[in-house]
């Protein structure tokens, strides 16, 4: 998929703006806080719909209350028009002109790189999560349903628990617990694969020692109503669920020890991108259309192997836009960020 043009109104600092673009590489730069990640983070946000709801009013310009970004693109089957409106914390979402739900929007459209990246490798367990979550919720409907109903399930079991109500649990755990059967069954399947593409990826940028990646979890399938009763009163007392997916952790190893404890900062990087190579394998496995490529602040990519590694994967996208505060050498269009103006540079 190829974005053509990509037009924002009341978009945080971005001026009112039709901003076009080509195949190839793109290299957008300017100084700091001009509005480089902001085109980005609304390109991923009307193509892939992934935001915190909590950050949601934010995009919307100072002094105003709605916002609104239009990609025009250009796919194998023709020309396809993806909308996002957003006011009073909420948005909506469309495609060719028909309101669409999460599940249906172009899911598989773009994979955001950049330096925070890390966070995943150093970060908490719920960044790890996250990470694995937003990957699972775009190649799967089914597990991003699956996920949505869970997390709505595991906030009335909480609150169950708060309220001392033991007559509640039988319900919500019963409920949970086939909710969670489901998500962690689907987490098992695509962490083969993400281990797969992972690792491999991870050899060829240059990263030392084999990547592993496994799942850490609470309880098991089989054993899911049994821990249930047996964390029963420390449940009560904590008053919230101590067992299933929103407890368990994505396990990074190097050379068999643990990344979030032994890794450097450098190997750190190398394994987020490598986890990036496997969302973009994913995606492109899933959808069979290559996902945009978005990366942000290549300038802070400063080791040579990886930024290496990432013009590889930029080149093998049909495009790719990537920021910095320097201009990059290896792009076929050049774009200058200044003031929320995006401008060619011939
Ligand atoms: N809702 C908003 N309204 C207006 N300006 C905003 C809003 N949100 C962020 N900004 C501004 O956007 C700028 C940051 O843009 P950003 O894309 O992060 O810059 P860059 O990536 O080029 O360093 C900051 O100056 C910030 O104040
Ligand atoms: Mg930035």
């Amino acid at each position: 998929m190829i974005l053509r043009l990509l037009t924002t109104l009341n978009y945080r600092n971005l001026c009112d703006q039709d901003m076009a673009f080509e195949q190839g590489i793109h290299s957008i730069s300017g100084l700091n806080g001009q509005g480089k990640t902001n085109v980005l983070e609304a390109l991923y946000l009307v193509l892939t719909g992934v935001v915190d709801a909590g950050r949601l009013q934010q995009l919307v310009r100072f002094e105003e209350t709605e916002a609104y970004v239009r990609a025009t693109l250009e796919r194998d089957e023709g020309q396809s028009i993806a909308e996002v409106g957003i006011g009073r914390g909420k948005r909506l979402m469309k495609l060719d002109g028909v309101r669409v739900k999460s599940a249906e929007l172009l899911r598989g459209g773009a994979v955001f790189i950049a330096p925070e990246d890390s966070d995943i490798v150093f970060g908490s367990p719920s960044v790890r999560r996250k990470f694995l979550d937003d990957l699972l919720s775009k190649i799967s409907a089914r597990y991003a349903q699956a996920l949505d109903l869970y997390q709505k399930n595991l906030a009335q079991r909480n609150a169950a628990l708060k309220n001392d109500e033991q007559w509640a649990l039988e319900v919500f755990d019963a409920k949970l617990a086939e909710l969670g059967t489901l998500v962690m069954d689907l987490r098992q399947r695509a962490i083969q694969k993400i281990q797969k593409y992972a690792s491999e990826a991870h050899t060829r940028i240059g990263g030392r020692g084999e990547l592993g990646v496994t799942l850490q979890e609470t309880t098991s399938i089989e054993g899911y109503a049994r821990d249930f009763l047996l964390k029963r009163s420390e449940e009560f007392a904590r008053q919230s669920t101590v067992i299933g997916p929103h407890r368990d952790d994505l396990v990074l190893t190097l050379r068999g020890q643990p990344a979030s404890d032994f890794a450097s900062r450098g190997e750190a990087r190398t394994i987020a991108l490598a986890l990036r190579y496997a969302e973009y394998e994913l995606l492109f496995e899933r959808y069979q259309e290559n996902p945009i490529l978005l990366i942000d602040d290549f300038s802070a990519e400063l080791d040579p192997e990886r930024r290496t590694a990432l013009i590889e994967l930029a080149r093998r996208s049909p495009q790719a836009l990537i920021t910095g505060t320097e201009p990059l050498p290896h792009a076929e269009h050049h774009y200058r960020m200044q003031g929320g103006r995006l401008e060619r540079v011939q």
